[in-house]
């Protein structure tokens, strides 16, 4: 890890909007902020890995109070750098544990950030803490990939997902333990250097169990944030999670 910031230290921050601009282009912004501004109904949002702002500013934007819990001041200083960063309070910590003031009437998660924590409890531990911060009657909002062990012939423990003349990417996948770590590979001037993040894939059914040990039911999962059916085909999906009224 390269310092307190965890994976999205300085070097990270510095080229993440510009390395992840095709999340950050109306069509994959917008839907994610039309169903969080409808979950939040007037009241507060809050965002675990809040990052650079991609979500939680064009939320702030709608009107809707949002605060972030992230433990990357490189990631969250470009945040507030931003027009409308001011309005986005932030909270510096591991959004499996940290407390931010107030209560919510939405947390969210996107962009498979559950999976930056890379074991069972931590991820429990994060379903525990949404739950500790929503009003009753409130929602948890997770966006995660599908694990995609259907790729993975018997006996292969590696995937491939970007192979060019200078960079290759795979993912590793260590299917008893469920960890994963996601690995680059460039060569510049002929030398390559390498970096690798780990996560901990986890499947739609275990988060569901993870809720209900935090408390919560499962209201409605999709593919995609426009509501998209989720199918034994879907990739990723939309999950909602609330906590019960009193
Ligand atoms: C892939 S980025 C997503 C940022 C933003 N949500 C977005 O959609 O663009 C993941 C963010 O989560 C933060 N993060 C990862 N693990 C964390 C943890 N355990 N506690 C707090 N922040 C964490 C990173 O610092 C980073 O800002």
């Amino acid at each position: 890890m390269s310092d307190e910031d965890g994976y999205f230290g300085e070097s990270v921050a510095a080229r993440y909007d510009e390395s992840s601009a095709g999340m950050f282009t109306p069509d994959a912004v917008d839907p994610a902020v039309d169903l969080l501004a409808r979950l939040a109904g007037g009241g507060r949002a809050l965002e675990f890995g809040v990052g650079t702002g991609r979500i939680a500013l064009p939320l702030a934007g709608r009107g809707v109070p949002v605060h972030g819990i992230d433990m990357s001041r490189a990631m969250t200083a470009r945040l507030s750098a931003k027009p409308g960063g001011d309005t986005v309070g932030v909270t510096i910590g591991d959004f499996a544990t940290t407390r931010a003031p107030g209560s919510f009437a939405v947390a969210y998660l996107v962009f498979n950030t559950i999976n930056n924590l890379t074991t069972q409890d931590a991820q429990v531990d994060c379903f525990r803490n949404a739950a500790g911060h929503l009003e009753p009657g409130g929602c948890f909002v997770v966006e995660v990939g599908v694990p995609e062990l259907r790729l993975l012939p018997p006996g292969q423990t590696a995937v491939p997902f970007g192979i060019g003349p200078a960079e290759w990417a795979f993912d590793t996948y260590d299917t008893a333990t469920q960890a994963m770590s996601s690995h680059y590979v460039t060569v510049r001037d002929g030398r390559a250097e390498h970096s690798s993040i780990p996560f901990r894939y986890v499947w739609p059914a275990e988060l569901d169990l993870m809720a209900r040990i935090a408390g919560m039911r499962l209201r409605d999962r999709w593919e995609g944030w426009s509501g998209e059916p989720f199918t034994h085909e879907s990739r990723r999906h939309v999950s909602v999670w609330e906590k019960p009224a009193d």
